[in-house]
């Protein structure tokens, strides 16, 4: 099949699209953000992107800390609003009715419809370009009770997270496979007649 070569561009898809928390509880502010991902699993790191004209970027670069709360299907109003509306002119929790409860570990509020938040700490701000690299080592993570069974197994598929391809947002879709079922041997059926 031909290809068509495009300029250079930013077109990693799917990515997840997520709500940052910042501030503290009384003065914090919310932003919808898609530049960001995990940077190692040991120690737990993550990052995200800002452009420096964010009103959160000023809140992060001083407090050195956010809240990455994942976004459910249910949150996609939410979330589309927070990317579009700065923190400089309106609470975007009161607009979208996102309720702020406690972190572990950090002074910025956890979203209590996030059916997953990793509290993070930042440790490194790079200068990348359009957007800043901050940095940050994972130092809490909660997330909702149901979404574990009652063996403990953590079921984080049931929340119908967001993704995000190319301006547009999507909830999941089918299961293809679990991790490592490519190579996994099939067991052998037992056909002994009983
Ligand atoms: C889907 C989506 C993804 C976005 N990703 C980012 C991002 O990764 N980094 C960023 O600086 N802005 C991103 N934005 C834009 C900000 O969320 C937006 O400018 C927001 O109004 C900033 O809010 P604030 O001024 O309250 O900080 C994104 C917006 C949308 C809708």
């Amino acid at each position: 099949m031909a290809k068509r070569i495009m300029k250079p561009g930013t077109m990693i898809s799917p990515l997840p699209a997520v709500l940052i928390s910042c501030g503290d509880m009384e003065h914090s502010n919310v932003f919808t953000a898609a530049w960001t991902g995990i940077l190692s699993s040991n120690p737990p790191r993550a990052y995200v992107s800002i452009r420096p004209e964010r009103h959160s970027y000023g809140i992060i670069s001083e407090k050195k800390e956010f809240v990455i709360n994942l976004a459910s299907s249910k949150m996609a109003k939410a979330l589309d609003y927070c990317g579009v509306k700065s923190g400089r002119d309106e609470d975007k929790f009161l607009s979208c009715s996102l309720k702020k409860i406690d972190s572990i570990e950090v002074a910025c509020p956890t979203i209590k419809q996030s059916p997953l938040s990793l509290e993070c700490r930042v440790f490194k701000i790079v200068p990348m370009g359009s957007h800043d690299m901050f940095m940050a080592d994972i130092v809490s993570v909660s997330a909702d009770e149901h979404l574990f069974d009652k063996q403990g197994r953590f079921e984080l598929e049931k929340s119908d997270l967001i993704s995000y391809i190319h301006g547009q947002y999507f909830s999941q879709g089918k299961l293809l496979g679990n991790f490592g079922w490519s190579v996994r041997k099939k067991k052998k059926k037992n056909n002994k007649s009983k």
